[in-house]
């Protein structure tokens, strides 16, 4: 786990590793509310080559956007579960923000059900297609779905597990500022997350 640093920090020190200077990059569940900041920093790296972002929903829109932006890192929309394995060729980096935040009325239950089966499929792509990328899971909850990804690395014989991220420090910032606040515990909306 990370202890440091915001999610766009922590990929910027994965990508500025040697040799990956030139990095590509993927965002899984790029159309989402971390997905789409996440891949206007990512795009405005200089250590990105090529931006591949995939979504089930809206993620051509999303690319138009940000290609649109002069800066180097190429960048690619793919959508839908047909475009899994294209999104995913050849990728240094693969960054998973996909999948439900809780919203009210939904036990951590419900959210595992759901992102286990999302994460599960996502991290079957990356094993098949860009087994030596390194990985780092956003979505929630990273204690099992990381777990989880290691799982269906090895049941492919490409488990390293120096290569798999859990991106905590969203999480740790928000409560930091609602420390800083004075908020005696969560906010609803971000409890639902
Ligand atoms: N680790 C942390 O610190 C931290 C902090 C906040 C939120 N989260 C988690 O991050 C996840 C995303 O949060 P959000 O606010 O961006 O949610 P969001 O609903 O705004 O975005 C999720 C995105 O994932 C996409 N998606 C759903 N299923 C998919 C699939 N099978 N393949 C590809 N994309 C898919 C959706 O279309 C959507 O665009 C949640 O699980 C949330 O709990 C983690």
């Amino acid at each position: 786990m990370f202890s440091r640093g915001q999610p766009y920090e922590i990929v910027c020190e994965i990508v500025s590793s040697p040799p990956q200077n030139n990095a590509k990059v993927a965002v899984l569940g790029a159309s989402g509310g971390i997905g789409q900041p996440l891949s206007l920093l990512l795009k405005n790296s200089p250590l990105v080559g090529e931006l591949s972002l995939f979504d089930i929903a809206h993620t051509p829109g999303v690319a138009a956007d940000l290609s649109h932006i002069e800066t180097r890192a190429h960048v690619t929309g793919y959508m839908g579960p047909d475009q899994l394995d294209a999104a995913l060729k050849g990728c240094n980096v693969v960054v998973i923000p996909a999948g439900v935040p809780r919203k009210p009325g939904m036990t951590r239950d419900d959210l595992f059900n759901t992102n286990a089966t999302i994460v599960a499929t996502l991290a079957d792509a990356v094993a098949r297609n860009c087994p030596e990328a390194m990985i780092c899971i956003i979505a929630n909850p990273v204690n099992s779905t990381i777990p989880i990804t290691s799982e269906v690395m090895k049941k492919y014989g490409v488990y390293n597990p120096n290569r798999v991220f859990g991106v905590t420090t969203l999480d740790i910032v928000r409560a930091n500022a609602f420390v800083a606040d004075g908020v005696p515990s969560r906010p609803a909306v971000c409890s639902d997350r």
